[in-house]
């Protein structure tokens, strides 16, 4: 599930319903749908859309989504670098930004400006976690350090997904930290060996 990181002020939520309702506030759709059982790591796009059917035609409902598809990447990707570069640095879209984690891991940071803060969270993401940024809300995205992610994606017009660069670099000020599994397990190592 989801972990949430406030970190101008140093505060990390892991609790499900929390993170649903912190974001909720700043306008942010977060929900933990249960990932179908037996569906394999290796499954093709059609077999994924096929087995999350359900899901998706929901979401098209709810949000007027038209299609839907499967991004797949990992640290064998060619271009990887170059296309993470598109997403990494602060942005909106004409469109919702809407993903459903299949697997892997991921940090969206988003640059609130609801209730009159200007405030950023970091949201890191896997397998069961569905993340809804509502067009226009400025937001930008990296891998965590396995550098694979693979993401069930709704769209109301791909043309609108194309992102509106803002070039202020507060991206830069906020290191991908990811929180997840393999983070706590570095560091139980490290303490370890000391
Ligand atoms: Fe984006």
């Amino acid at each position: 599930m989801a972990v949430l990181n406030i970190p101008d002020e140093n505060h990390l939520l892991r609790d499900c319903d929390e993170v649903r309702d912190y974001l909720a506030d700043i306008g942010i759709v977060y929900e933990y749908w249960e990932p179908v059982a037996d569906l394999p790591q290796d499954a093709s796009t059609e077999e994924v859309l096929s087995a999350y059917s359900k899901q998706i035609n929901e979401l098209k409902r709810r949000g007027g989504y038209v299609t839907a598809d499967v991004i797949s990447v990992n640290k064998n990707t060619p271009g990887l670098d170059a296309m993470l570069a598109k997403f990494n640095i602060e942005h909106r879209h004409d469109e919702d930004e809407v993903r459903y984690i299949l697997s892997g891991r991921g940090l969206f940071h988003i640059h609130s400006q609801q209730h009159q803060r200007d405030q950023v969270v970091a949201i890191e993401v896997e397998a069961g976690d569905l993340i809804c940024i509502p067009r226009n809300t400025l937001h930008w995205f990296d891998l965590c350090g396995d550098r694979k992610i693979r993401a069930i994606r709704l769209f109301q017009d791909v043309s609108g997904w194309t992102p509106h660069y803002t070039h202020s670099a507060i991206d830069r000020k906020y290191e991908p930290v990811c929180w997840g599994p393999m983070y706590i397990q570095s560091q139980t190592t490290t303490i370890a060996e000391d």
